[in-house]
């Protein structure tokens, strides 16, 4: 019997050290230690000895017992940590690898322009105002002094409304100068606004038209404005708004709304004036149409032109725009090209 406790305990110990996983160390213990276990089983024959024998085998097996015991616990805890260990492995997040950047949007070229062009404008005391793009006859040609039938109508390709129930005719507006008399009815001058918005021109579309694009209308009126007032504004925009010293031009032109009329030219920015394929080798670019105020005008707002003057100005803002960012196509604006559009 000594001697199958002293096989035992080599045996056992051994297995125990051995043990893969918590399966197998289970399955051993049964084998010495479970109800038919080897152990088990020398402990039940134990009253059955005769008493000298009895207390040292006894005491033996029962030693055995409790440092098997002992070792089982011990492994079994031991087999746990590591089955604990290889699951957080398998599952385990490197957070220092770098995230999935989500996809940002931004805003569009002439949204941007537009932003830059009415903050400098704000900062030179205008106030940025809107009107609507659906327009009534009055205010987009009588009020502006072009009445039916004047040849100055031919100006602007115009986009008509079928609506017969309605007095007035609508159209789509062919620019943004119907809110100068919109603005004035309500608002008494002296005043200075700005006003961005979209215009549409019923005409074929090709590099530098578009049957849609954006202008920004510009109003000043006071007792005392002159073009000299016009002149500086305009230099100030447009050297913040470039950047730098811009070089400006004014030639005689023809509005109905305003007199003196001109148009106005920048230097070109791509050959600094000196002449190139862009600007036509004349050095110069064209920016908008503007003057004074004509009396007629102030009359369809309801103002004295005894007593009010004031320059308006119409600038384009694609082409601010086309000439800001080197675009040769007014036409990439409106294409939803993201090639093109994720470049800004
Ligand atoms: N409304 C004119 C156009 O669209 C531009 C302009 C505005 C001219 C204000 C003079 C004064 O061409």
């Amino acid at each position: 019997m000594l001697k199958s406790l002293a096989k035992i305990k080599t045996r056992a110990e051994r297995e125990i050290k051995e043990a893969k996983d918590l399966k197998s160390l289970n399955e051993i213990f049964k084998k010495y230690l479970g109800k038919q276990g080897e152990l088990t089983q020398i402990l039940s024959l134990l009253p059955k000895l005769p008493r000298p024998k009895r207390r040292k085998i006894g005491r033996l097996a029962n030693q055995l017992k409790n440092s098997l015991t002992l070792k089982f616990d011990e492994r079994a805890q031991k087999l746990k940590e590591e089955a604990i260990q290889v699951a957080k492995e398998k599952e385990w997040i490197d957070i220092t690898l770098p995230g999935k950047k989500p996809v940002v949007g931004h805003l569009h070229p002439l949204t941007l322009v537009k932003r830059k062009a009415c903050e400098i404008f704000s900062g030179l005391g205008f106030e940025v105002v809107e009107g609507p793009d659906l327009e009534n006859e009055w205010y987009n040609f009588d009020a502006l002094n072009i009445p039916p039938h004047h040849p100055a109508r031919d100006l602007w390709d115009t986009f008509w409304l079928k609506l017969d129930k309605i007095q007035k005719k609508l159209l789509l507006r062919t620019h943004t100068s119907p809110v100068q008399v919109r603005y004035m009815e309500k608002n008494q001058p002296p005043l200075r606004i700005v006003v961005p918005g979209r215009v549409f021109r019923h005409e074929a579309t090709d590099a530098s038209h578009e049957i849609n694009f954006y202008q920004l209308e510009g109003l000043m009126v006071d007792k005392d404005v002159s073009v000299a007032n016009f002149r500086a504004i305009l230099q100030e925009f447009f050297n913040r708004f470039f950047e730098k010293e811009i070089q400006l031009r004014l030639r005689p032109s023809y509005f109905p709304f305003t007199e003196p009329s001109f148009e106005v030219d920048i230097s070109c920015l791509n050959c600094q004036g000196k002449g190139c394929s862009a600007c036509q080798k004349t050095g110069f670019m064209e920016m908008m149409g503007a003057g004074l105020v004509h009396p007629q005008v102030f009359k369809s707002a309801g103002l004295n032109p005894q007593i009010w003057k004031g320059f308006a100005f119409g600038m384009g803002l694609d082409r601010l725009a086309m000439m800001k960012y080197k675009i040769n196509d007014i036409r990439l604006f409106y294409s939803g090209d993201l090639r093109f559009l994720t470049q800004f």
